[in-house]
């Protein structure tokens, strides 16, 4: 319970690829204080499996947060794993060093069997906030279909309805496991988009960066320490930074800052140039039946301003 806020605290799972922007979200959803984060899965996405699971055992460590950590997929059901080092440096965390004599140690038993019996302990459903390939999730739906009564729902970053990122028409995190993407859409559980249209309608730009340099917590700190090792914002004053996961973390505490429309999603599996693509169905009557809710339109600078009231 969050006595400041005299407000019920939301439990969630982040699934994760940490990622510069993952580290944002899990920062975020500590210092909030409006999460009860019950446990991280790392998953194979913007760099090698290996490297997102230290990274999340880092970021825990420098958080003193001692969930559960599980080691996650390693790659997509089908096919190779991709990697996003043009967004996230050659870590995964924009090349920032750090010692690896870490405090939290990720579990390596099965993440689908760990993912399954977690969410059956707890007393109520939870939320999962996806902000990574979705392979741990669509794995878990195949292996025990009568796992939606113990989801509340699920916050996935994911998808683009204008233009992709890592092509012209496929957003990462679908790229990196389309066939992934389209299970959980099938799966039924409540889920909610929030596709670049979304993440990247504004960018965090050098102040907002320098506020985090002088911020009380050394966990903000660390956030700067990590941008600026990708950005080097000295040099780049006119830097602008997409914290997509960010973004969708907020979309569960401050729904009031977004629009939230029912909408049918549906996955290019077998594009010549659009595998990953996400077709959101924006017809209106002639539209499919929705499957997800698309998260649409933030009100950035209120988003903005208690980003930087939780960080600095
Ligand atoms: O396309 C943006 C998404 O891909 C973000 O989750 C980022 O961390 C990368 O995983
Ligand atoms: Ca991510």
């Amino acid at each position: 319970y969050n006595w400041s806020t005299m407000k019920q605290k939301y439990s969630i799972i982040i699934d994760c690829d940490p990622g510069i922007d993952d580290s944002f979200a899990l920062v975020y959803g500590h210092l909030s204080n409006s999460f009860d984060i019950k446990a991280v899965f790392s998953v194979a996405g913007n760099v090698p499996i290996e490297m997102t699971t230290l990274n999340s055992e880092f970021i825990l460590s420098e958080l003193n947060l001692n969930v559960p950590l599980y080691r996650g997929a390693e790659g997509p059901i089908v096919g190779e794993p991709i990697i996003a080092k043009y967004a996230h440096g050659s870590n995964g965390l924009g090349g920032y060093q750090f010692e690896p004599n870490l405090k939290v140690h990720a579990n390596t038993k099965n993440p689908t069997d760990a993912y399954y019996e977690l969410l059956k302990s707890f007393d109520e459903p939870v939320i999962i906030a996806a902000i990574g390939p979705l392979t741990n999730l669509a794995k878990l739906f195949m292996a025990y279909p009568d796992v939606n009564q113990y989801i509340k729902a699920i916050y996935v970053m994911g998808g683009g309805i204008v233009k992709g990122n890592y092509t012209a028409s496929a957003e990462f995190n679908i790229a990196a496991d389309p066939l992934a993407a389209q299970i959980v859409i099938n799966s039924g559980v409540k889920q909610y988009y929030e596709p670049l249209d979304t993440t990247t309608a504004y960018g965090f730009n050098r102040d907002f960066m320098m506020k985090l340099k002088d911020s009380k917590h050394p966990t903000s700190q660390l956030l700067f320490k990590i941008i600026d090792a990708k950005e080097k914002l000295d040099v780049n004053p006119n830097a602008v930074y997409y914290l997509h996961d960010l973004i969708t973390l907020i979309a569960i505490n401050h729904p009031e800052w977004f629009d939230f429309i029912d909408v049918h999603i549906a996955v290019e599996l077998h594009g010549v140039h659009t595998t990953g693509m996400t077709i959101f169905d924006l017809r209106g009557e002639r539209a499919q039946k929705p499957n997800a809710i698309y998260v649409a339109h933030p009100k950035f600078s209120e988003i903005q301003k208690h980003v930087l009231e939780v960080l600095v």
